[in-house]
This record gives C-alpha cells, structure tokens and sequence, in this order.
C-alpha cells in the first residue's frame, strides 16, 4: 500500500466530501498537477509493503500484522547519524500491555515491529528532516516454545523491497538474535518505552552496555583467524578489545558508528568477529595527524563476500559518518575452515 498516495478518484472524492478549507484545497489539486511539488512526491515515496503479500519466514507469517504502524501503539523512534535512518517501534497489545506493566518477560503472542526510512530535509524549512524512502520492515514475535532455540524469539526481515532468499532465513534469525542477545536482560528488546516515562529510566538501568559486552585479550591470546584480522590495522597493539559473536553483513554495518565512538574514546583497538561465518569489523584510532577530523577518526576494516572472493572494505569515521576508501581481496588463508574458535 502507498502511504499519502490515494488514487486520483480517492483524492477527488476527498477534496469534495471533506475538505472544505481552501488552502487544503489548493495543495491536493497541486498534487494532482503533472509537475509534482516536493510535498507530493516525498510522501508518496512512503511505499510501504503490504504485509498480507508477503512470504512467511521463520515461523512468522507477516500477513495478521499488516498495516501494524495504522494499529499498534509507537514504543519509540531512533535516528541513526551514520545512514540518516529514521525508524519507528511499535508493540501490539500484549507486548505493550507487558511494557507498562515493567515486566521483562514478555508473553506468548507479543509482537515487535519496526518501519525504517531514510530522510531529507524539507526545503520549506531545511534543518527540520522528514522521513523519505521506506527502507525496510522487521518484526520480532515471542513465543517462548515454539521458537526455544532463540530464546523464544523469532525474526522476520523485508528489506529494499523484497524478502532474502529463503535458504538465508535461518542464519539471519541466528544473527538477528546474536545481537539481540546483547539485552537479554530486558528479554532481547532494545527498545524502551519512551511514552510510558517511568518505564523509560527502568529500561535504561537494566543490562549492561554493548560496550560493556567487550572483553580485553593480549594479542598474542588471540585466534589465528584474529591474528591474521589484527595483522591489517596499521598499528600493533599489545590489547585488543573484542566481542565474539553470529554475524551478518548488516550487523557489521549496524556497527560501525559505536566501534568508532569507542575507539575514539578509548584509544584501543575494537574487534567484532563472527569465528564461525569468518567476518569482521575492526576499528583502531586514526592518528591526529592523518585525520581531517578535529578530534581525530577512527580507521575501520570490515570483511565482505563478492562472488565467492573475501575482501576487506577500508574506511575512517569522522563525527559517526563513515566513508570507504578503498578494499583489497584478502588471501585464502583467511578462510582456513579448521582453525578453532570460541563464540563468547
Ligand atoms: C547489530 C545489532 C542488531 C542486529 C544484527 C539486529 N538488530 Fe534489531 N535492533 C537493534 C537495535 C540497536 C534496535 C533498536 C532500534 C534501532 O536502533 O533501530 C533494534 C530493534 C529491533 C526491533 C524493535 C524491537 C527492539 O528490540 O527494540 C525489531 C523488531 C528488530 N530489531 C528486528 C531485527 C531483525 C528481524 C533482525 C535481523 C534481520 C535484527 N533486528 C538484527 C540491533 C540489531
């Protein structure tokens, strides 16, 4: 379904039956002019899915929940500085009910789902940004024994306009959970109710920071598939600060803005590693006197599959956004499927 995006004859009927103020008037029959004007065209860019086309996936089958952003009550929005991203959480009534009540275990039949869409300014007002392109749609739902492998979740993705193909599903709910492993205290949801204000500053004193998920290793400890990562950085560092954990591309995405943050911080070398699937994001501290950036930048390296090759994608980070500066295939070794590994 197209958000703001009536049909000709809605819009007319519309404006006859309803709209009686005359400037409201006037915009509904700019919109129906063939030059567009940028408040017609950005809404009706608002594509979003109809959840009762689409395909189940894990268990989900999305169709009862279509159109949950028109029914289910808005638990937060988050904004994302590296992509822009805007995204909207919303809970059905079990999993909302649940939230006011401060319980930290959800239901059976509770259900989370979240709307992404990248942003533009509004040239009537520039600094104020509104939501563009519909970029992708996920859901959690909770059912504690059906979906016990997972912690009693299971995940549900479409993104860029389609489903993934089915044989990724079980390893995107392997790595979907993964990171939402990281508040397991507060049942694998990040989200906290900003509407229910005392809930919030609950939700916020529960469960350890991502951060915190980090743990200090001599690099000597290390793996030799770690080794070979550390091997990359420019630097030789005595420490380095990792996290071992199931991994898809998007969560090394997903993750750059606080590895940079850390290791901006911190100084220390940030790794996250998936030892099974073999990926990677590495970030050092870019030196002060290479960086364009005031406070200096992070470098990073992040690990990426094309056509059956393994490359890393290199890159800094200058006030949480990200530019790639160039990638270099990685040798075979890096794949050696008979090293050991531990997942933390
Ligand atoms: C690298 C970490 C990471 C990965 C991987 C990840 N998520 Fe999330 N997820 C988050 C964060 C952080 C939030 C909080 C909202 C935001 O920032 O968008 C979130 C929020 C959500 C929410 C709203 C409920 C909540 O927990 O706040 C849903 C639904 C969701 N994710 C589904 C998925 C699905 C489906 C996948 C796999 C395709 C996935 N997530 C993979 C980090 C992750």
């Amino acid at each position: 379904m197209k958000v703001g995006h009536p049909s000709r004859e809605h819009l007319m009927s519309l404006i006859s039956k309803s709209i009686s103020n005359t400037s409201y008037r006037a915009v509904f029959l700019l919109c129906l002019s063939y030059s567009l004007p940028h408040w017609c065209l950005a809404k009706s860019q608002l594509d979003l899915p109809s959840l009762k086309k689409l395909r189940s996936m894990n268990g989900i089958n999305p169709a009862p929940y279509d159109q949950f952003w028109a029914r289910w009550k808005l638990v937060t929005t988050r904004h994302r500085k590296d992509n822009g991203e805007q995204r909207f959480v919303y809970a059905n009534k079990i999993a909302y009910d649940a939230m006011k009540k401060g319980s930290l275990n959800f239901p059976r039949g509770s259900v989370f789902g979240k709307l992404a869409f990248k942003t533009v300014s509004d040239p009537q007002f520039p600094n104020s940004y509104e939501p563009s392109n519909f970029t992708r749609m996920q859901l959690m739902v909770k059912d504690a024994e059906k979906f016990k492998p997972t912690d009693g979740w299971s995940y549900y993705i479409y993104v860029d306009g389609k489903n993934h193909s089915p044989k990724q599903d079980h390893s995107k709910n392997l790595a979907c959970h993964a990171c939402h492993t990281l508040v397991k205290e507060r049942d694998f949801v990040f989200s906290a109710p900003t509407f229910l204000s005392s809930m919030g500053e609950l939700y916020s004193d529960i469960g350890d920071t991502f951060r915190s998920k980090f743990r200090r290793h001599r690099s000597q400890d290390l793996s030799a598939f770690e080794k070979k990562i550390v091997s990359l950085l420019n630097i030789n560092p005595k420490y380095v600060m990792i996290k071992r954990m199931r991994l898809f591309s998007g969560s090394l995405y997903e993750s750059i803005g606080p590895l940079a943050k850390y290791v901006n911080e911190s100084g220390e070398v940030y790794l996250i590693v998936d030892p099974v699937k073999k990926r990677f994001l590495a970030a050092e501290k870019q030196s002060r006197s290479n960086s364009k950036c005031y406070m200096g930048g992070a470098l990073i390296y992040l690990s990426y599959y094309k056509k059956g090759e393994f490359s890393v994608k290199r890159g800094h980070v200058c006030d949480g956004k990200n530019q790639w500066v160039g990638s270099t295939k990685l040798p075979k070794e890096f794949m050696n499927r008979h090293w050991s590994h531990t997942i933390d």
